[in-house]
């Protein structure tokens, strides 16, 4: 069934924003939510309701959620979109860093599922939808945050997908393999021939699109996209499963080198 409305997090940019313009295009009734305003984007579609919501924020995503039900202005699918990727596992282990990728790309969207699981039930299906990430499935040690947040995300939406299978609600997730956009990546701690190849199995942002557009309108539980990352993810899992941990900088933050137990200190260290 074609989708006549849709609520997107996160279109200031990326993939966020190309779904934001496919859906217009093709006439949708569609609510953006963005963590700030931009009016640029305000005056160029006019029609969307823009609202300015942290997805971090869960008592502005509940209240978000009641005024739409109770306007009757639910839309019939949730891309829950938002995300941030982000070094928090360098030379030392950045808790402040590892918790605002949690509270943004796992909890951003647990908090919009909470409230939508409590609604009355509908008529027609309410697809609600997690864009995961193959990193789910292999990781990075510089980016725990990501990963971790990615896997968690997956492993909810696994279980919610079984759940309430052959309910109104639909869980989906779209794992989504390297796509140019803004996003932060890791490129810059891995040595270059990695972000080379990722590069070389980097698809197209509007296929990308597209395809999450058709997945939007079926009751499958997965997409992968683009699907020439699969080798990708592929080699990245023999890769870590020969490798357990990557070679990883052992610094500290004041820059010496973290000892093994019980060895001396360098001169003058
Ligand atoms: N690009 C890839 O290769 C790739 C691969 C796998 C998965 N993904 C996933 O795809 C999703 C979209 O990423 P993208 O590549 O399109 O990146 P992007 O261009 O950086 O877009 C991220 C969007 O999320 C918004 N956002 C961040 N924190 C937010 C918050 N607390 N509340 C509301 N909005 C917030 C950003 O808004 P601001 O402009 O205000 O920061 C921006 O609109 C993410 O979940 C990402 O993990 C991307």
């Amino acid at each position: 069934m074609k989708t006549e409305s849709v609520l997107i997090t996160g279109t200031t940019s990326g993939v966020g924003r190309a779904l934001l313009e496919r859906y217009v295009r093709a006439g949708a009734r569609v609510v953006a939510v963005n963590r700030r305003r931009i009016p640029e984007l305000e005056t160029r579609f006019p029609a969307v309701r823009f609202e300015c919501v942290d997805v971090r924020d869960s008592d502005a995503v509940r209240s978000l959620i009641n005024a739409l039900c109770l306007t009757g202005q639910l839309p019939d699918c949730f891309f829950l979109n938002a995300g941030i990727n982000e070094v928090d596992n360098d030379e030392s282990f950045d808790l402040d860093a590892y918790r605002a990728v949690m509270e943004t790309n796992l909890y951003g969207v647990l908090h919009f599922v909470s409230p939508l699981t409590r609604i009355p039930v509908r008529k027609k299906p309410l697809h609600i939808i997690a864009v995961s990430s193959l990193a789910s499935y292999v990781g990075n040690p510089y980016g725990l945050g990501y990963f971790t947040s990615k896997r968690s995300l997956s492993t909810c939406f696994d279980v919610w997908s079984k759940m309430y299978k052959e309910t109104d609600l639909v869980f989906q997730q779209v794992m989504l393999g390297p796509v140019p956009s803004a996003i932060k990546t890791m490129d810059q701690r891995m040595s270059p021939w990695v972000a080379k190849t990722r590069q070389l199995f980097s698809g197209d942002l509007s296929v990308a699109v597209e395809a999450m557009v058709s997945f939007a309108e079926t009751t499958e539980k997965k997409l992968f996209t683009p699907r020439r990352a699969v080798p990708l993810y592929l080699g990245m899992k023999l890769t870590t499963g020969l490798f357990p941990v990557l070679p990883q900088d052992k610094r500290t933050l004041q820059g010496h080198a973290r000892r093994k137990t019980g060895t001396k200190p360098a001169e003058g260290g």
